[in-house]
């Protein structure tokens, strides 16, 4: 199977994963770049710069190194047709749970207050809530949803996970799941924290605005670990200047790297990451990739395909 590596890396990591998809796929062919009058099979590919798939014909499998396949799906050049598979990886749901489990900790017990509080040299001590006293409204129940859900609700926080489908199996101890509009709307009404881990489709673009915040509880907190446009900065920025939103926590921007002049970057209710939320393990995530191509070279369906017209 010949394979073609393309994306936009930073540093060295284009190199990194080549090695790392080299030995993990040792009986095929991986280029970097193409070859005229070779026929790529696969494209393996982490936010390629548009058109970079343009005119490959006889493509089998476009195999996304990024979860989320937003940026891919918004190039028109993308070959019509052809499977997309996107990473889904055990150890990235892992760290997401852990991005999860330290924003929310650290809300419930004011520990970014404290953070701000040390800025003054401020000796105060806070009130103090039980986890099951910090109801946590996760939007998005997939793979990384589904894990962070399991991990709050050991730690004690009542969590209710919104889904676009109705349930078909149980959810996992403590975890209510909800869809459609109106239970959102409730759901809200009853977060001290709302995490993002939405898709970023035509339906979930901009769904974090004034509206929605309003719907929150007074000084509940935002913790965005999905993408930047599910959120309207703007109505944001309104909301922690009044008060209405107590704090918040953004992995990922609009704009990224997130622009020095951005007010975010010096807000005293802002926690900054650099989409670090979860970062793609190579080892495990080359080893996803090389399970795949073997299915495809086996003549089998590769898993965790994109269902492109829902667009994730
Ligand atoms: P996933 O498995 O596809 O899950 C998506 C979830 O969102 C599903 O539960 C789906 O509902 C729900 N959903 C989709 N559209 C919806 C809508 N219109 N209304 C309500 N619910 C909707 O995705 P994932 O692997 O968990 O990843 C989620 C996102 O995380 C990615 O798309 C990416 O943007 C982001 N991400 C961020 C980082 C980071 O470092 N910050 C890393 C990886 C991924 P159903 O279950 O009903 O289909
Ligand atoms: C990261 O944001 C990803 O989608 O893999």
């Amino acid at each position: 199977v010949n394979l073609l590596l393309v994306g936009s890396f930073a540093d060295d990591e284009g190199a990194a994963w080549a090695e790392a998809l080299r030995q993990a796929l040792p009986s095929h062919h991986l280029l970097l770049d193409r070859k005229p009058g070779l026929a790529i099979d696969v494209a393996i590919v982490a936010n390629p710069p548009p058109g970079s798939l343009r005119g490959l014909a006889g493509l089998r499998l476009i195999q996304s190194l990024w979860a989320g396949v937003d940026r891919l799906l918004g190039d028109e050049t993308l070959p019509a047709g052809v499977p997309i598979a996107r990473m889904v990886d055990p150890a990235m749901n892992e760290a997401m749970a852990e991005t999860a489990l330290w924003a929310t900790l650290s809300l419930q017990r004011g520990f970014y207050r404290y953070a701000e509080q040390q800025q003054q040299a401020l000796w105060r001590q806070l009130p103090q809530p039980r986890a099951d006293e910090w109801p946590v409204l996760l939007l998005g129940y997939g793979q990384m949803g589904r894990q962070v859900a399991r991990r709050l609700a050991q730690q004690g926080y009542p969590v209710t996970a919104w889904r676009r489908h109705a349930a078909t199996a149980e959810a996992a101890p403590g975890v209510t799941l909800c869809q459609g509009r109106a239970a959102l709307q409730l759901a809200l009404a009853g977060a001290r924290v709302l995490i993002n881990l939405l898709p970023l489709t035509a339906d979930t673009r901009g769904l974090i605005d004034a509206e929605l915040l309003a719907r929150l509880p007074p000084g509940a907190a935002v913790v965005n670990l999905a993408r930047g446009a599910h959120l309207v900065d703007a109505d944001l920025l309104a909301a922690l200047d009044s008060g209405a939103i107590g704090h918040a926590v953004l992995d990922v921007f609009q704009v990224e790297p997130l622009p020095a002049p951005h007010p975010y970057w010096r807000h005293p209710k802002v926690t900054v990451l650099p989409h670090a939320a979860a970062l793609t393990d190579l080892r495990s995530a080359a080893a996803m990739v090389a399970a795949n191509i073997e299915t495809l070279a086996r003549g089998g369906t590769p898993t965790h395909l994109v269902r492109r017209d829902a667009g994730y």
